[in-house]
């Protein structure tokens, strides 16, 4: 019985050790998912609503801009050429132009057509907009 004493605290020991040891490697190995639940989710939900009133929320303010407003946030990828006023640089100065002269000219570069001698730069920008952004688009511009 009495040479049973030291390998028994030497594996209490070892589970002990062992323990500390994985206790602190399961924290970084595995972070939990769900690390957002209970108070922290509810305190979440108190501030930003949950995720479906948020996107409610979007589709309602989407639903309710007007026209210049929803060509203001295409307009974003547009900025870096014309400025963010519409007042160029590396493309021409868009302000002053009327919502025709913007929806034309959108319209024929989307359709990969030639217009000035820099026409190419422009066919990437016009392609992926719809008839929507471009009137849109059109909309903001008039409004600079
Ligand atoms: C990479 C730079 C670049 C980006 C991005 C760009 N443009 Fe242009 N844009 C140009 C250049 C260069 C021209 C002149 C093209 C030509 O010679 O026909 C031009 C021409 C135009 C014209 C015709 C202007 C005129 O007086 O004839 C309009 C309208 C226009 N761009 C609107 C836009 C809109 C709206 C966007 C965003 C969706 C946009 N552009 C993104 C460079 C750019």
């Amino acid at each position: 019985m009495k040479n049973l004493v030291l390998p028994v605290i030497s594996l209490v020991f070892a589970f002990v050790i062992f323990d500390i040891a994985y206790s602190e490697l399961d924290v970084k190995a595995r972070p939990s998912v769900h690390t957002c639940s209970g108070e922290c989710y509810e305190n979440y939900v108190a501030a930003n609503g949950t995720i479906v009133e948020q996107q409610r929320a979007a589709a309602e303010a989407a639903a309710s801009a007007s026209p210049a407003e929803l060509g203001q946030q295409v307009y974003a990828s547009c900025q870096a050429c014309h400025g963010a006023g519409g007042e160029g640089g590396i493309g021409p100065q868009l302000q002053g132009r009327d919502a025709s002269y913007i929806s034309t000219a959108l319209t024929a570069y989307k359709n990969g057509e030639t217009r000035g001698a820099q026409s190419q730069m422009m066919w990437p920008s016009a392609q992926g907009l719809s008839a929507r952004d471009i009137d849109n688009l059109a909309a903001f511009v008039e409004s600079l």
